[in-house]
């Protein structure tokens, strides 16, 4: 059986997850220290896929430094760059010389465990035109939700509906499995959406679409909300409490609770207290008796002496002298007093009042 080759959208501008996106594209904000889309990447090669092209528009030059050409993670990677955004079919299409079989293409932002080479079978068996994953959510307004018949047929597709016309929990988990004739479908150079193009075209010519529902887990990390979730999901999967990755100094009076992830080089204070789930990039310093909780520090950042961090994501580089709950700072912003709950703040300093994490 010859391996698919999948196609990763991350050419969108990640505007939810905004301030911490200001710098770097979602593709790349870490996740457990690494590189978001290295565990897309792990995750593909699992299941046998090492060859990638990487639809790219907006910032792409982070991404091509995180990854290279993939030899690290074992994978073959080949970049595909938009002039403008040509929405998630028209970047396929623009990539269309590189595919001549039947390939993947994911969403650039989901974490999951849902089983491709189960997927990959099914579609082998069925030979539908597409195989959509599905997974159930609590809140399908924010998805493109998927109906499906009897058969596991695909029998309709909205694209984030409003309350009272979701008609079902199972959404569209971005991965899909597509017969390169559907490429005719997309236009040249414009900008096409699977979601509110391919999708319903294919529907109504009555091309046969294969749904590949799944329990497993699966997180889409394009929100501050989501992206902390997924850091307590991941934490508490790895079963060992307290992870340090090397290098750190930290006090004997320092108390940490897991789970932790530690980065390289942080200098962690007598009386501090860590309460997992909660990261420390790389040469984080937190100063005495500071408390961090359930939290996600990026590279760099320095807290102050007893300040309290708690349900927070903090950009790289920047500088806490003032207690934050529940709120998102960008890149190295300077935070000289408390902030109000759920406050954001951009990397020129600017805070926005939004909605307390968890
Ligand atoms: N190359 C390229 N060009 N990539 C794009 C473009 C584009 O113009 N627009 C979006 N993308 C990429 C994003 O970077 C992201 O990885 C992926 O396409 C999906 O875009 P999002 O902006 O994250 O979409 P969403 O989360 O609101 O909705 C999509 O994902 C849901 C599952 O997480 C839809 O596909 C929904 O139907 C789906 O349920
Ligand atoms: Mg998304």
């Amino acid at each position: 059986m010859i391996a698919m080759k999948a196609v990763i959208l991350v050419g969108g501008e990640g505007t939810r997850l905004r301030p911490l996106t200001c710098n770097i594209p979602k593709a790349v904000v870490p996740v457990l220290n690494r590189p978001f889309l290295e565990h897309l990447l792990r995750y593909l090669k699992r299941h046998g896929i090492t060859d990638v092209i990487l639809a790219m528009g907006y910032q792409p030059a982070p991404i091509q430094k995180c990854l290279g050409d993939g030899a690290q993670l074992g994978v073959r990677l080949t970049y595909s760059v938009e002039d403008s955004p040509l929405g998630t079919a028209g970047a396929v299409k623009l990539a269309a010389s590189l595919i001549d079989d039947t390939f993947l293409v994911f969403n650039g932002d989901v974490l999951t465990d849902i089983d491709l080479t189960g997927m990959m079978q099914r579609h082998r068996e069925i030979k539908p035109k597409m195989s959509i994953a599905l997974t159930p959510v609590d809140n399908p307004t924010a998805y493109g939700v998927v109906e499906t018949d009897a058969h596991g047929m695909v029998r309709r597709f909205v694209e984030k509906p409003p309350p009272d016309k979701v008609t079902t929990n199972m959404i569209n988990a971005g991965i899909y499995i597509l017969e390169p004739e559907v490429m005719e479908m997309i236009p040249p150079a414009t900008r096409f959406m699977f979601e509110h193009n391919v999708f319903p075209q294919l529907l109504e010519k009555g091309a046969p679409v294969l749904a590949y529902p799944s329990q497993a887990y699966w997180v889409d990390i394009g929100t501050p909300q989501k992206y902390l979730q997924a850091h307590d999901d991941l934490l508490r999967e790895t079963g060992t409490p307290i992870n340090i990755e090397g290098g750190s100094t930290i006090d004997t009076k320092a108390q940490l609770t897991g789970p932790l992830l530690i980065g390289d080089g942080c200098t962690i204070a007598a009386g501090v207290s860590i309460k997992g789930p909660a990261v420390l990039g790389a040469r984080c310093v937190i100063g005495k008796g500071a408390t961090i909780e359930g939290s996600v520090l990026w590279d760099g950042v320095q807290i102050g002496e007893g300040v309290s961090v708690h349900q927070s994501i903090i950009g790289s580089c920047s500088r806490v002298c003032g207690q934050v709950e529940g709120s998102v700072l960008g890149d190295n912003v300077t935070v000289l007093k408390g902030l109000p709950p759920g406050s954001r703040v951009w990397p020129d300093g600017k805070v926005e009042a939004g909605v307390p994490l968890k």
